[in-house]
């Protein structure tokens, strides 16, 4: 494991946009696994901009998103297919048409996640895949849970979750208590995976996912037994981690 601390989370931003860029770079047909949240925000807007700058070309990347509300269509402001829509796919010259988040509208999960799981084997391992981490150590929308599980499946959310993720929406009544996500197997096949954490109320949680036992109770726990993770997190995140 490759530990990174930034002074600030424009620093981790900038860090994990040229993780991103180095890897188009060289691989213009790369299969990116992207996660939503404000994590990753503020890298995708680093991506706009080298995008914009004549840096990168996204033209033949693929990407597949981690998790999506079941529920949602794509045009509610709140699915994740909007959040990468309007924070980094409309910036850039990726193809629509190779961008992919699970079909959070369709509610039938058994063919939601079939039809993912399909999907991921088809585009072939994803070679980089960007990850945050939940307050209760979830990665994607894998909640803690008494084991892993390996492909997409549809989840009920923790209460944790819901609340964390309440100030998007109208009231923590709006927030749908189900959601898609990727399993654990795309992302320990992953050719590199890159966890970012930005701020002091994931101090806690980080430490214990990277240096505690290998647990699902503690999902992101199981990124220790991932041979290229590379964790990029500000001071305050990694606050628990010394000098
Ligand atoms: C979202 C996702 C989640 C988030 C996590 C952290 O696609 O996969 O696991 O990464 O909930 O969210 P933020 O970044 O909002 O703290």
């Amino acid at each position: 494991m490759q530990m990174i601390k930034t002074d600030t989370y424009k620093e981790l931003s900038c860090l994990a946009a040229d993780e991103i860029r180095e890897l188009v770079n060289r691989k213009r047909d790369c299969v990116l696994g992207l996660a939503t949240g404000s994590t990753p925000i503020g890298m995708y807007e680093q991506l706009a901009a080298l995008y914009r700058d004549g840096c990168i070309d996204f033209s033949a990347v693929t990407s597949v998103n981690l998790d999506e509300y079941r529920g949602l269509s794509p045009a509610h402001p709140q699915s994740y297919r909007f959040f990468m829509n309007h924070h980094l796919f409309e910036h850039i010259n990726i193809d629509m048409h190779n961008t992919y988040v699970p079909l959070g509208e369709d509610t039938n999960a058994e063919r939601v996640c079939a039809d993912y799981d399909r999907l991921i084997a088809q585009c072939g391992p994803i070679d980089l895949q960007v990850l945050g981490i939940g307050h209760d150590g979830h990665i994607g929308f894998n909640e803690p849970d008494d084991h892993f599980t390996p492909g997409t499946h549809c989840v009920t959310l923790n209460p944790v979750t819901i609340r964390a993720n309440r100030r998007f929406f109208a009231s923590e009544s709006e927030v749908p208590t189900q959601a898609y996500t990727m399993g654990i197997r795309p992302i320990l096949q992953a050719g590199k995976v890159l966890l970012l954490a930005s701020g002091k109320e994931k101090a806690g949680i980080l430490k214990k996912a990277l240096t505690g036992p290998i647990t699902p109770l503690v999902p992101a726990s199981i990124l220790q037994l991932h041979p290229h993770l590379v964790v990029i997190g500000d001071a305050e995140a990694l606050s628990e981690f010394g000098r």
